[in-house]
């Protein structure tokens, strides 16, 4: 090499990703440095297999432009980005992997509130009384099948034609959700209503990003849970209906097999009335299995 050949340190498109990651070799970050050099790996992969046009490059920084555009205190359109390209889902997995026969994780969601009510045993959640009524049993359980006292269940759902509260003004504050604590027993009981799919946020990058590749935003009926108790690994998940018609195209990938539950009807007014609702109304149980903390 002569005095004035650096051609082996240049960028070329050969050895583009050598040129990027040889600029950190010292990190003041380990962690930092590890994460980029994985990143900048698969990007330029990414962007020596697809070899964009500038047009299409431009386009890919307007959806990113846009999509911070879109994010407030109230939307979050980066995580609902995550969530449509399965990567909440794969961060959850990672980092809740549980013995089998414990509750599994799914995805939180935006839709979750701090501050529900405390409500006692067999409450409603349903503040407006719209939709058919739906009662939920369960019991907290650890994994040998102990039940687990002093258990916080806070809930969250949509109404029964898919709306949370806080998507429409004309619903209560704090419809369809609640805050239930476990006896000695393990036990849990409320009321509710039977909620509905319903869409994602579509006004924005990530609704284009989704119609433009023939994509849907419909989540299948759930009711969200955090359930939560001292020594145990706090668990965020949802039950799902099991004849839900979107169940195999979850927007977000949050449908798991073992979170599906059999929601049953019921015709029967003398029924009804022994739990305190109108007939037809629906049950469903459904068992939250924790593990040890740590
Ligand atoms: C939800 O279940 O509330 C939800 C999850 C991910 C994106 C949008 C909504
Ligand atoms: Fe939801």
């Amino acid at each position: 090499m002569s005095g004035t050949d650096h051609a082996t340190s240049y960028f070329t498109e050969d050895t583009s990703v050598e040129a990027v990651l040889a600029r950190a070799a010292a990190p003041d970050n380990p962690r930092l440095a590890e994460v980029m050099r994985s990143a900048v790996t698969h990007l330029h992969a990414v962007v020596k297999e697809v070899e964009p046009t500038y047009e299409e490059w431009m386009a890919a920084i307007r959806f990113l432009t846009g999509t911070g555009q879109m994010c407030d205190d109230k939307r979050q359109e980066y995580i609902l980005l995550s969530d449509v390209l399965g990567v909440s889902m794969l961060v959850d997995a990672i980092n809740t992997r549980r013995p089998s026969g414990a509750t599994e994780n799914t995805v939180l969601g935006p839709f979750h509130v701090e501050g529900a009510p405390d409500l006692a045993m067999g409450e409603t959640i349903s503040q407006d009384g719209k939709g058919e009524p739906l009662v939920v049993t369960g019991r907290v359980m650890d994994v040998a099948g102990r039940p687990v006292e002093g258990a916080v269940i806070d809930t969250w759902q949509t109404s029964h034609d898919g709306f949370y509260d806080l998507q429409q003004a004309e619903q209560p504050e704090n419809n369809l959700r609640g805050i239930f604590r476990t006896g000695a027993d393990g036990r849990f009981s409320y009321r509710s209503v039977k909620p509905s799919y319903y869409p994602i946020p579509d006004d924005g990058p990530v609704g284009q990003l989704l119609h433009g590749l023939g994509r849907g935003n419909i989540r299948p009926a759930h009711l969200h849970y955090i359930v939560s108790a001292p020594g145990f690994e706090t668990v965020t998940t949802h039950i799902f209906v099991h004849d839900d018609p979107y169940l195999d195209s979850d927007a977000v990938f949050g449908v798991k097999q073992s979170l599906i539950r059999e929601f049953v009807r019921h015709d029967d007014p003398a029924r009804a009335a022994e739990f305190g609702v109108e007939a037809p109304f629906w049950t469903v149980e459904t068992d939250f299995v924790l593990t040890p903390a740590g």
